[in-house]
């Protein structure tokens, strides 16, 4: 069975599209892809049916990664599909938690995405939304590093 893996941010126009593409790529690069599913969502629905934000698709693109999502906010039933739901920073995770506990639904699944690196643990992917070109960079430095281990945590357990 296909592992599910799901990325949530606030807008799903910069993080979580990012750490889709970047997670999508990683398969890819290690003869992985027909072994997931990878989406990603947001906790708010501002932006649905958006493109990701065009600083983001640049960043990425300057690393190799092409993104090509179209925003959409989380639903109930996601907690239900995914194996694993990664929240980009502590006020995604929250407001999963209130929605799966409004709904009903499974909270297990649902982790920090910084949660898997190696730096602290519980430090957040930051919201470069009303940043600087920098502040995308350091995003795709931070969300590429965590995509590498949650990889290796999957196939390793
Ligand atoms: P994201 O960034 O959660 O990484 O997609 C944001 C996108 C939009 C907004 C905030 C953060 N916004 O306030 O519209």
């Amino acid at each position: 069975m296909k592992k599910k893996n799901l990325f949530v941010c606030l807008g799903n126009i910069c993080r979580s599209p990012l750490a889709e593409g970047i997670f999508i790529k990683l398969l890819k690069n290690n003869n992985l892809t027909n072994e997931f599913e990878v989406d990603s969502a947001g906790t708010a629905a501002y932006h649905v049916g958006e493109k990701p934000d065009i600083r983001m698709i640049n960043t990425a693109e300057k690393h190799g990664v092409y993104l090509n999502s179209r925003a959409r906010q989380v639903v109930p039933i996601d907690f239900d599909y995914f194996n694993f739901i990664f929240a980009m920073d502590k006020m995604n995770y929250k407001n999963l938690k209130s929605l799966a506990e409004k709904y009903n639904k499974p909270f297990n699944n649902v982790f920090l995405l910084r949660s898997f690196d190696d730096t602290d643990g519980i430090s957040d992917v930051p919201d470069p939304y009303y940043g600087s070109l920098e502040d995308f960079e350091n995003v795709f430095t931070i969300v590429e590093h965590s995509c590498v281990q949650v990889l290796k945590f999957i196939n390793e357990n």
